[in-house]
């Protein structure tokens, strides 16, 4: 046992080896905040591990720290860029500090659904956003989907005034705080890993997030219940530090690109079944689900829709325009 307590300390210093090392081999730190099953993420992180140690053995390995037992996504990119984690997957939401033209992505009703999305990452400029922080020292590698975004909160939701005057948990995203305050809602910034003490304890009313985050991290527990709005997106991605990536030996950087881009496609793929299990599983465990009638969900377009006008400037008016092409 006393051996066993030893290797997980070990593991969890930054910069010392883990379990699936061997001597000489690149060590990838995955961290991220999210559970690891019956979740588009977790289980995306999961696969590519398997495949590095299974596929690399003998010229890297990696672990994976999910559920923020590593670092929580306001510490990670600093860690990234200190050599202390080689890969995460924070949302698109919390890259504020680096650049803003992921701000499009926060954009309420901007996409109908991880589709558009796709295809929208996939155009020029959705390309060109992975490189859109290499001077800041970040390289997206991907864009991993998790789904479409859900209210919830300490009471019914029907119609935005539902929303007035509650404290509402957001990512920490400008973009996010615009949207809940055009409820007449009072945002706050707040790590995910604290979402769940947080509506418990009536430190926030609501949240919003995908199904696979809601059933994951319990939140249908202690809220009255979740609205299915689909008003937003919370999509990932997949980012390392440049310099670290350029060190690489050739032919490692491209045998695990390529493992990463496979991966990608492929669970990426599964991102909105997954999403409608977990939606199964909440209500399985009893949580209760509302859905709107099309009246009521035009009200939440008409209250969060003009958010947009905010961020044009970020965002750019023609990815606004080629967004909404791609939902017609
Ligand atoms: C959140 O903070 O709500 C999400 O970004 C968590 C995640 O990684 O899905």
């Amino acid at each position: 046992f006393l051996k066993a307590a030893c290797v997980a300390a070990v593991a969890l210093v930054p910069g010392v080896a883990f379990a699936a090392c061997d001597e000489g081999e690149v060590v990838i730190k995955f961290s991220h905040v999210t559970n690891t099953d019956k979740h588009p993420k977790g289980i995306a992180a999961s696969l590519l591990e398997q495949r590095v140690n299974d596929e690399m053995n003998g010229k890297a390995c990696m672990e994976v720290f999910p559920n923020s037992t590593l670092y929580n996504d306001d510490k990670v990119l600093e860690a990234m860029l200190q050599g202390d984690v080689q890969l995460a997957a924070p949302s698109l939401s919390k890259f504020e500090k680096f650049t803003k033209q992921f701000r499009i992505f926060d954009l309420p009703f901007m996409f109908k659904d991880i589709t558009a999305v796709e295809a929208f990452q996939a155009s020029d400029a959705g390309q060109a956003m992975l490189d859109s922080m290499q001077k800041r020292g970040l390289q997206g590698l991907g864009y991993w989907h998790n789904g479409m975004k859900q209210m919830s909160a300490n009471k019914p939701l029907l119609v935005p005034t539902d929303a007035n005057g509650l404290k509402f948990r957001v990512q920490s995203s400008d973009v996010l705080v615009a949207q809940m305050e055009a409820m007449g809602a009072s945002p706050q910034k707040m790590a995910f890993s604290e979402v769940y003490g947080g509506l418990q304890q009536g430190v926030v009313d609501g949240q919003e997030n995908t199904w696979s985050n809601i059933y994951g991290k319990k939140f249908f527990e202690v809220q009255d219940g979740t609205t299915e709005t689909d008003h937003g997106i919370l999509d990932y991605l997949l980012v390392t530090n440049i310099d670290w990536l350029n060190g690489l030996d050739a032919d490692v950087r491209d045998q695990f690109l390529t493992i990463v881009h496979e991966v990608t496609e492929t669970r990426n793929k599964e991102s909105t079944a997954v999403n409608q299990a977990a939606k199964e599983s909440v209500i399985a465990a009893g949580g209760v689900v509302r859905e709107l009638t099309a009246e009521q969900r035009q009200a939440w377009v008409d209250a969060m829709k003009p958010v947009w006008a905010k961020f044009e400037g970020d965002v750019g008016t023609d990815n606004i325009e080629a967004a909404q092409k791609i939902n017609m």
